[in-house]
């Protein structure tokens, strides 16, 4: 898309993070924008801080994961600017950390909710109005967990394999129709955001912390700590809105936005393409550290 001034592009988990970042910078570019997050106060302020830049933004608070949520989401965009061109099917939780055979119903269903069903959602609701204007493009966030697995966050890993995968179908279908709607999937690697808090089940299902054990506590805390300065050390979410908007314009469907996992992506096509066992792997941020 050469022409994004006056367009319209909305993005779920557009409150925080690199959702935030791509609303700046497709603001900058003067795009009228629709933030979609599921966290109210944080929205409102993602759009109050956009407003004050001469923004033309607005905030519908949405669960990504629910299908109603995600038609009324469309209604009101479509209510407000009457048109969609850019969608970011962007919202995502890392889910539970627990080995996958402690992993209880909740836990898969709300990761596979968020980040998988919201990408489908997505599509569902948006992709038809790009392809029959036949203008417009699409981005998925999945994951450079969506390239590779490690040891632990079963739920993260098949949720962006499975965005990598339905993204490189409807790349195909685009193709084979002849539309002139693009379709990217963005794979980053660690990238300083809020990510690493969304392992706990939200709302009432949440675990209750063990206040009688103290040490249980403090050892969680010190485990929080110690990820959040983990990202804080990696790439910024503004230079991979510039990687995105890039690809809007240019139509890139593969976007990777840091190279400390090729090698591990590389090694598991060749486990693949030789069948070899997978080779012994870390933690993400253990294998982060190979890089
Ligand atoms: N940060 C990283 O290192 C990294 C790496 C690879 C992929 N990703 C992916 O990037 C995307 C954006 O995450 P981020 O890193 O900016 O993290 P973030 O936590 O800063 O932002 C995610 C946003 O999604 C929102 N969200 C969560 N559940 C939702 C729901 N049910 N409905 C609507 N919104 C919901 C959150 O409120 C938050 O504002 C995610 O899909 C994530 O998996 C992140």
């Amino acid at each position: 898309m050469d022409q994004l001034e006056g367009r319209v592009a909305v993005i779920t988990g557009g409150a925080s993070g690199m959702g935030l970042a791509f609303a700046r910078r497709f603001a900058a570019e003067g795009m009228h924008l629709v933030l979609a997050d599921v966290e109210a106060p944080a929205l409102d302020a993602a759009v109050a801080e956009l407003g004050a830049e001469g923004a033309e933004a607005f905030g519908v608070v949405t669960d990504v994961s629910d299908a109603a949520a995600m038609d009324r989401l469309r209604d009101a965009v479509l209510d407000r600017y009457g048109a969609v061109h850019v969608v970011c099917n962007n919202a995502g939780v890392s889910g539970s950390r627990a080995p996958t055979h402690e992993l209880t119903t909740e836990e898969w269903a709300w990761c596979i909710g968020v980040n998988l069903w919201g990408v489908i959602h997505g599509h569902r609701v948006f992709s038809p109005l790009l392809i029959a204007q036949d203008e417009g493009h699409i981005v998925n966030t999945a994951s450079m967990a969506g390239h590779t697995s490690f040891n632990g966050l079963s739920p993260y890993h098949l949720t962006k394999h499975a965005v990598v995968a339905l993204s490189e179908v409807v790349y195909h279908e685009l193709a084979a129709s002849g539309s002139a709607v693009g379709i990217s999937v963005l794979c980053p690697g660690f990238v300083n955001t809020r990510i690493a808090e969304s392992t706990e089940l939200p709302g009432e299902q949440a675990k209750q912390p063990l206040i009688d054990d103290e040490a249980a506590v403090a050892e969680a805390e010190a485990v929080r700590q110690m990820t959040r300065d983990f990202f804080a050390m990696q790439q910024s979410p503004e230079e991979v809105a510039e990687i995105v908007l890039d690809a809007v314009r240019t139509k890139r469907f593969y976007l990777f936005t840091a190279d400390a996992w090729t090698d591990q992506m590389a090694e598991r096509h060749e486990d693949i393409a030789t069948g070899r066992n997978p080779r012994p792997r870390g933690s993400m941020i253990e294998e982060a550290f190979r890089g």
